[in-house]
């Protein structure tokens, strides 16, 4: 794995960039994979700019996103396919057809989880993105969960319910379950970069640069990828 340590939130997001526009430039029609969350707001936002300044062109790339909250949809804006078009979509030039997510409102979850899984077998990711959960999670690949593991619906740790709540209005309208791409899906992207800032991270970032390799910890199964980029910010290596 290689390590990028830099100072604060924004160089974090400026190398992230570069990585992607690497990509998206020498294969305009790259599969992305896509995260939610605080992590890649910085990235998002540097994409639309260059996208509106350079001229960088998303037409031909196709998403894919990593979960989705069970019951929630894009009538819901707490959902992840309502943040990905409100922070990243509407802001470049991507065909909404061309970006994938699992439906959260899916009648037959199991059937839900088999179609997100043969797309994914389809699409192969040329980039993933991936943030971190305090506890070491990846997309919501919470502790225990199978280094084989493939797209699934999970119980959401109570940390990772605590960490979310703040982006709804109380702890009790967290939804209890997610859909997730499952690690193995991850691991099936061409390259992948993890992003990690601010000290709540640094437990998980000294486990996945110095932990051992195991289930309890479902990142540390990045170390085992041939083209895996760490970059964070002081804080989130400060263990590092
Ligand atoms: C998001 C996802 C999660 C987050 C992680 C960190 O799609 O799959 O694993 O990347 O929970 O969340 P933030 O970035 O909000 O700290």
């Amino acid at each position: 794995m290689k390590i990028i340590k830099v100072k604060n939130y924004d160089e974090m997001s400026e190398e992230a960039l570069k990585i992607i526009l690497d990509v998206v430039r020498s294969k305009p029609d790259a599969v992305l994979g896509l995260a939610t969350g605080s992590t890649p707001l910085g990235l998002y936002a540097k994409m639309a700019q260059d996208h509106k300044e350079n001229g960088t062109s998303y037409a031909k790339c196709r998403t894919v996103n990593l979960d989705e909250y069970v019951g929630l949809d894009i009538s819901s804006d707490q959902s992840y396919v309502y943040f990905m078009r409100e922070n990243l979509f509407k802001n470049i030039d991507i065909k909404l057809e061309n970006t994938h997510i699992e439906n959260g409102k899916a009648d037959d979850k199991e059937a839900e989880c088999a179609r997100y899984n043969a797309l994914l077998n389809e699409l192969k990711q040329d980039v993933q993105v991936l943030g971190i959960g305090s506890n070491g999670h990846i997309a919501f690949n919470e502790p225990g969960t199978p280094f084989d593991s493939v797209t699934h619906i999970v119980d959401l740790a109570e940390s990772t319910i605590k960490d979310n709540s703040r982006l709804f209005n109380s702890i009790d309208e967290v939804p209890r379950q997610a859909f997730t791409m499952g690690l193995s899906n991850i691991m099936n992207a061409k390259k992948i970069i993890i992003l990690a800032n601010g000290e709540g991270k640094a437990y998980a970032i000294g486990e996945l640069v110095n932990g051992e390799i195991r289930e309890e910890v479902p990142a540390t199964i990045l170390r085992n990828h041939p083209d895996c980029i760490l970059i964070c910010d002081e804080l989130a290596g400060k263990y590092i």
